[in-house]
């Protein structure tokens, strides 16, 4: 088995290069363009920021391959192959960065044969520098990281996000299954404005689970490698495997809490980040359940007979 171990070090140096610049320019007036919707943006620092990125990487590795937030805005294809390939949000919570609030991070994944083999997430304002390596485990300033290991959901700190989009099916979904979630109920539900600390806080047990539709392969490829090197589960939002590309997540302490948040959230239709169809559409909402995938309507039954389609194996 490859050890990734130096590409690692060198990504985690070009992240602390990649913080000045972003420390630099978090106070100052920002130029701010729309993306996808009103409330998707991007700044110069974003694009300076990936470029820098990129072009360090570039140089030192030549022959891989890039997948950029911002590349991917000006028409890249974001398709992951088997390919050595670094996954980057030079800037995870923009809206955090044009509002000058304090949680902002730099992300980057590093996979090979469409599996993560590093990830870094840096918190910036904070100066808390995340990384796992496959295998390896997952620290915070080179301290061990290790999830809640928390088994209870009316007992857990959930951390989700308001997103991008705002047409109402979206946003329907969204409320609903904050509201479903409190009944249960848990202790609470929090947004910090980015995917990727979401992420890290789950890894180490500052929430029990984080749950969110819509958020990009960039936002969460190296935070999900952290999560489930602490110890951590991560799943699609039906509860079935996780699949990076479909823009659906739930990441948790336990299998417990994920099958918990499983049971009552439900996704609204997205567009995956490599163009197949969304997964509800193309195969049904899944889970795994005693060692099979099942559908999700099955584990929102208040019963316990069998009565999901069985799917698969595994
Ligand atoms: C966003 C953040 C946010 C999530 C959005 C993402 P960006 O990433 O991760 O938490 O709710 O869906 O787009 O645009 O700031 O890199």
């Amino acid at each position: 088995m490859a050890d990734w171990g130096k590409c690692l070090d060198f990504g985690v140096s070009i992240a602390r290069q990649a913080r000045t610049v972003v420390l630099d320019a978090f106070e100052a007036q920002k130029v701010v363009s729309l993306k996808t919707s009103p409330a998707d943006l991007v700044t110069e620092t974003d694009q300076g920021v990936e470029n820098l990125l990129i072009s360090a990487i570039k140089e030192k590795y030549p022959t891989h391959k890039f997948i950029g937030e911002e590349s991917v805005a000006a028409g890249a294809s974001p398709v992951l192959t088997d390919s050595p390939t670094w996954i980057i949000d030079p800037i995870d919570g923009t809206t955090n960065f044009v509002h000058r609030f304090p949680f902002v991070a730099i992300s980057i994944a590093f996979a090979v044969n469409k599996q993560t083999e590093f990830g870094i997430v840096y918190s910036c304002m904070e100066d808390k520098l995340y990384r796992a390596q496959r295998g390896k485990g997952a620290f915070c300033n080179d301290i061990p990281l290790r999830t809640s290991g928390l088994e209870d959901i009316t007992k857990a700190l959930v951390v989700t996000e308001i997103g991008t989009e705002r047409d109402d099916l979206s946003l329907s979904t969204l409320t609903s299954n904050i509201y479903r979630l409190l009944k249960i109920p848990i202790h609470g539900i929090r947004a910090v404005g980015t995917a990727a600390v979401d992420m890290c806080l789950v890894a180490s047990a500052g929430a029990d689970a984080y749950y969110h539709v819509g958020m990009h392969c960039w936002d969460i490829a190296a935070s999900a490698l952290i999560v489930s090197e602490a110890g951590g589960v991560v799943h699609d939002i039906s509860g079935g495997k996780f699949d990076l590309m479909s823009r659906r997540v739930i990441a948790a302490s336990s299998r417990t809490v994920a099958r918990g948040i499983a049971q009552v959230v439900e996704a609204f239709p997205c567009e995956r980040d490599d163009g197949l169809p969304d997964a509800d559409q193309a195969i049904g909402a899944l889970t795994q359940r005693d060692g099979h995938w099942v559908s999700n309507d099955f584990l929102k039954l208040p019963c316990d007979k069998p009565c999901g389609i069985v799917i698969e194996s595994v």
